[in-house]
């Protein structure tokens, strides 16, 4: 009965959900919004009781996305909320409520839920392409296989994680650092670029490849780093021509990509982190681990708390 979703979240959520919606509309062929809660709030939205809302919440407790969620509620829409505190407010006051289990948070930059709130929105796409039939048994079966395999990926990640300290190292004078990606990296730009600024206090954007020449592109000179996220997709190439864009400005691109991407555009990096090949779709989660441990370390050569 449900003919549109909209996620609403703040901060990392965010780019989580927009990961959501990009996976729920190809894996679901529903229409999905993603809103930031502070701004949904405030300007009532138009929805009713066939949109099924899903807040996005770490603690549980924010705010703003608590005041959408009630407001969503009074127009009557379902309320299926992604949570990582057990009885928070939000998971009390939604329809049901998918946990994410990531244990509790210590730090403020959300990593470990962000990861999980991925999952869970892979898990709802998934679920809605199954009982929609908009998803084969097979294509459900692989989707789940590349979702299992993803601990034992992370750890191969972690393994090799000497290169990305040698890297930040040389991060330590730059006073901006971007982040560009394409499709799904898109939202894994922004995550790398809010998780720069919570532990490094550092300037830091990201945006979407195909907007480089609407207005970044004046940013970039021989001082900024250019962190490119390009697994080696359809959009590869696309992305490629975007970091030959970077380059031809004396921008320092830092390539993460597979080991297909690094072969093919590696050599004319500055820098390069090579992550294992999975589906497109699931590239956020990996990717966002450099990503992290990237933050990580520039705090730590920062001396940032
Ligand atoms: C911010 C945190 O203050 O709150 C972010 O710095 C977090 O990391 C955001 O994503 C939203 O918090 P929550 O608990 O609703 O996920």
């Amino acid at each position: 009965k449900i003919d549109k979703i909209v996620i609403i979240e703040c901060g990392t959520d965010f780019n989580a959900g927009l990961v959501g919606k990009y996976a729920i509309e190809k894996w679901g062929n529903i229409p999905v919004d993603v809103e930031l809660a502070s701004e949904y709030r405030y300007r009532e939205p138009s929805l009713d009781e066939k949109t099924l809302v899903i807040p996005i919440s770490q603690s549980g407790e924010t705010m703003d996305t608590l005041m959408a969620l009630r407001y969503a509620k009074s127009k009557g829409a379902k309320i299926l909320s992604v949570c990582n505190t057990n009885g928070s407010t939000i998971a009390r006051e939604s329809d049901s409520v998918l946990y994410t289990h990531a244990g509790p948070e210590i730090a403020v930059a959300s990593t470990k839920a962000f990861a999980t709130q991925l999952v869970a929105m892979y898990l709802i796409g998934i679920e809605i392409g199954r009982k929609l039939h908009t998803l084969t048994k097979k294509e459900i079966e692989v989707i789940c296989e590349e979702v299992s395999q993803l601990p034992a990926r992370v750890e191969q990640i972690l393994e090799t994680v000497e290169p990305l300290r040698e890297t930040t190292r040389k991060f330590k004078s730059a006073e901006s650092i971007l982040f560009l990606g394409r499709h799904v990296g898109y939202p894994t730009a922004l995550e790398g670029a809010l998780k720069l600024k919570e532990l490094a206090y550092m300037h830091a954007e990201g945006f979407a490849g195909g907007e480089l020449k609407h207005g970044p592109i004046a940013l970039i000179d021989e001082n900024v780093p250019v962190i490119v996220i390009a697994p080696h997709d359809n959009l590869f190439e696309k992305t490629v021509s975007n970091m030959q864009e970077v380059m031809a400005r004396k921008g320092k691109v830092i390539l993460i990509s597979d080991r297909r991407g690094i072969e093919q555009a590696g050599n004319k990096a500055w820098a390069r982190i090579e992550v294992p090949a999975v589906d497109p779709f699931i590239t956020p989660l990996l990717y966002s681990v450099p990503i992290q441990l990237l933050a990580y370390h520039t705090a730590v050569v920062k001396g940032t708390d």
